[in-house]
């Protein structure tokens, strides 16, 4: 094919996006099957409080095993569960419990409209799996998506049939606790991660009694909260709205068929969420063809009047349900003030029927109406539980999600029969850490600890040298007491690592440190732990630091210093197994950042994606740089070491002969053990008509190689990675040069270029 015309075809094909998109958007008709038949049958017969019962969605009350309530608040929910006038619920957890609820839903109410029952099952049930972040960092599709199953096959044995995940909200901020939550920093990243935890949680059939519905959250703009303060201010450009947070809930919605999508807290350049119809009927259900239902975020609604945007709850529920959004978790908006806003004509109908339509649509396709206690059933719950492959399953991820930082001398792995080893750090003997923050279900101290892992392999002697928290009763519920003072264990630690040969230091975060509302400030290791740190290398420097934390850390010294570290964020219920597995060499690590780490909290926001700026190189003083600081970050996005060395050789564009431009380039294991590597693809469109960031991923394979094995690797650039999204929200693809990068992190590759010529 000639160059024209393979360069017409991508244009033709860039275009015929533009197209589809403003078709979608005019056509605000679904195709109608047997299921919207079913919906529209069963609207005609409900009340219009009956349909705003659908909207609204209340936290568990009471233990329904237990006395009915009554009184208070908890009387007035179980009655209008009776009444049909709650759509779902959420924390209600357990087959018999949901069963015993599901029961007032269908048995008591005037249609037996079964409820739909939502968790936060973020990174599994009981048997947990890594922190999303970390899974991130094992760049393994298949590895995620199967996380997601356990998570859905677990969840819906205890009755759920709905999960508020994956969080996909980019963020470029580690001061943002809730980045362990998400996939990092990168949107092509994030995109692929988030299509695979859905695919993982909503399987094939989404009427199975193992596959539950998923939620694309927060719907928008969430991660970019100001000075990285959980709830803040978000105030972003058109450009980094299209191109870097929405992506990755477009593909949510067109890849992945996401059920539900949750909307933030946050403002989004003013406008809450919450009340945003050009988010969510402008974008998510005109231009996307949303067919699934919002859900706030929790109390968000409410919210909108301490953001100054609504005068009252009533005002709150009429700007909520205007703009979209079609379920109020625990504002108390809805189900107090729709109806009266109906009837004096401030909200249409229409916008309720069509709400309450989405809703009981997604509980069609769940199989709800089918059977309504599919999810309830003991004997299950009690058989998948905590079950051996799903151990066998977290295990390969924990050890997938490690990323080795640095390993000077080849001091990893440790040799099988190494002698005196010391264990030192308050997180080493922690079982509880490891299981992260978001654990709704996972019963308390239940992870293998990191001691008990090494134990397996090696008789090593422990002191804990100071405790990280001075309350170890720790929740979701309450600030950390960390121990800022108290370093009269720092002694003992010392004695042993002077006696030792080598010292394995396991440092970082409580998991409540971060996750939601655990923004921090300052992102060293916490409390006293950098001290013990200095004090332990003072008399041992042959030091392998384990890092366990939810968030990029600012560990200089430590990388100066330390000659092994080893990135193992919270890992899971295996934690401590992987862990061993990885210091003692029975899994080659190949974990890469899914975030950048920054030297300094000062170069926060830090991120690899960045515009070039005017002035990007050192010209004495007058350049983009602080005066006292590096620009560089300490570890890059996509850095992470392995055991063995891989070379980088041959890049190949081929811009010829395709209908997409193809690059290549070989990648030879040049060390003595097997191991994996991420192959990375970045590109940069030169010069655009808004400016593109001076790098951008565009692919990534993760390859296994023997030991001096060679393979080549292939990456294919069609409009879709070449394109970008201008500032009316379309979009293109620019002719002119592109650079192309293939290597192994975000700074480290072989560089081409090509041209991508247009003629029209
Ligand atoms: C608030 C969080 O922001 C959201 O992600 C979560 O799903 C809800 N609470 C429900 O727990």
């Amino acid at each position: 094919m000639k160059k024209s015309m393979k360069l017409n075809v991508l244009l033709v094909a860039a275009m015929a996006t533009v197209i589809a998109v403003t078709t979608a958007f005019i056509s605000q008709d679904k195709p109608s099957d047997e299921i919207d038949a079913k919906v529209q049958d069963l609207l005609a017969k409900m009340t219009l409080e009956e349909k705003i019962g659908q909207m609204v969605q209340y936290t568990g009350f009471w233990d329904v095993t237990g006395p009915t309530p009554s009184e208070g608040q908890s009387k007035r929910k179980y009655e209008q569960i009776k009444k049909g006038l709650v759509g779902s619920m959420l924390n209600v957890n357990g087959a018999e419990r949901v069963r015993k609820m599901q029961e007032i839903a269908v048995n008591e109410t005037r249609l037996g409209i079964p409820l739909i029952f939502g968790l936060d099952v973020i990174h599994g049930q009981k048997t947990m799996a890594p922190i999303p972040l970390a899974e991130a960092a094992s760049w393994d599709l298949e590895a995620i998506e199967k996380s997601a199953r356990i998570a859905a096959i677990e969840a819906s044995a205890m009755g759920q049939n709905w999960t508020f995940a994956p969080m996909i909200d980019i963020s470029r901020d580690a001061r943002w606790g809730r980045v362990m939550e998400g996939a990092g920093e990168d949107t092509y990243l994030g995109t692929k991660v988030g299509v695979a935890r859905i695919k993982g949680f909503q399987g094939d059939d989404l009427s199975a009694n193992n596959t539950i519905a998923a939620t694309a959250k927060h719907f928008a703009g969430y991660g970019f909260a100001e000075s990285g303060k959980d709830y803040n201010t978000v105030d972003v450009g058109l450009s980094t709205l299209y191109n870097v947070i929405l992506p990755p809930f477009k593909a949510a919605v067109e890849e992945a068929d996401v059920k539900t999508v949750m909307n933030s807290f946050n403002t989004l350049n003013g406008i809450p969420a919450t009340g945003n119809k050009f988010l969510q009927r402008d974008i998510l259900k005109g231009k996307w063809n949303f067919d699934g239902f919002v859900i706030s975020d929790w109390g968000s609604a409410a919210e909108m009047i301490n953001h100054g945007y609504a005068a009252d709850l009533k005002d709150a529920a009429v700007k909520a349900a205007n703009a979209g959004s079609d379920m109020d978790m625990e504002s108390y908006a809805y189900v107090d003030y729709l109806k009266g806003a109906v009837e004096e004509g401030l909200v249409d109908e229409s916008v309720i029927d069509e709400a309450a339509a989405r809703i009981l649509r997604v509980k069609f396709e769940l199989g709800l109406f089918d059977d309504p206690y599919k999810y309830c059933d003991v004997a299950r719950e009690k058989e998948l539980l905590h079950h051996p492959d799903h151990h066998a399953a977290v295990l390969d991820m924990a050890r997938k999600s490690m990323v080795l930082l640095k390993n000077e001398n080849n001091i990893l792995p440790l040799k099988k029969g190494q002698k005196k080893i010391a264990v030192i750090g308050d997180l080493a003997a922690d079982k509880d850490s490891p299981l992260g923050n978001w654990r709704m279900s996972a019963d308390a101290n239940t992870a293998v600890s990191v001691l008990e892992g090494l134990e397996k392999y090696a008789d090593v002697k422990y002191a804990r040298g100071a405790k990280l928290l001075n309350d170890n009763n720790t929740n979701f519920f309450t600030e950390l007491d960390v121990n800022e003072t108290d370093k009269s264990e720092f002694k003992e630690a010392v004695q042993l690592a002077k006696k030792s040969e080598v010292v394995i230091m396991v440092l970082g975060e409580n998991a409540y440190h971060s996750g939601e509302a655990r923004s921090r400030s300052k992102l060293g290791l916490p409390g006293v732990q950098q001290e013990l740190l200095e004090e332990v290398y003072k008399v041992n420097k042959n030091i392998v630091l384990v890092l366990m934390n939810g968030r990029p850390l600012t560990i200089t010294w430590a990388d100066e210093h330390v000659p092994a570290i080893v990135e193992a964020w919270q890992l899971g219920s295996q934690s401590g197994n992987a862990i061993a597995d990885v210091l003692f060499g029975a899994y080659n690590p190949a974990g890469k950042l899914p975030m950048t780490f920054p030297r300094s909290v000062g170069q926060v926001p830090i991120y690899y994606n960045h515009l070039n700026s005017g002035r990007p190189t050192s010209d004495a003083i007058f350049w983009v740089h602080y005066m006292d600081e590096e620009v560089t970050p300490l570890y890059p996005f996509g850095y992470g070491l392995s055991y063995t060395t891989f070379e980088y050789t041959d890049l190949k564009v081929n811009a010829e002969d395709a209908e997409a431009v193809t690059v290549t380039a070989s990648v030879k294991n040049t060390g003595e053990v097997a191991g994996e590597e991420v192959v990375q693809l970045y590109i940069r469109d030169r010069v655009a008509s808004v400016a593109r960031p001076v790098k951008e991923l565009k692919g990534f394979e993760k390859i296994k190689l023997a030991a001096g094995e060679t393979r080549t690797v292939t990456f294919t650039l069609t409009a879709k990675e070449l394109g970008f999204y201008n500032n009316n929200g379309e979009f293109i693809v620019e002719p002119g040069t592109f650079d192309v990068m293939i290597g192994t992190n975000s700074a480290e590759g072989l560089a081409g270029s090509f041209e991508l010529k247009q003629s029209l």
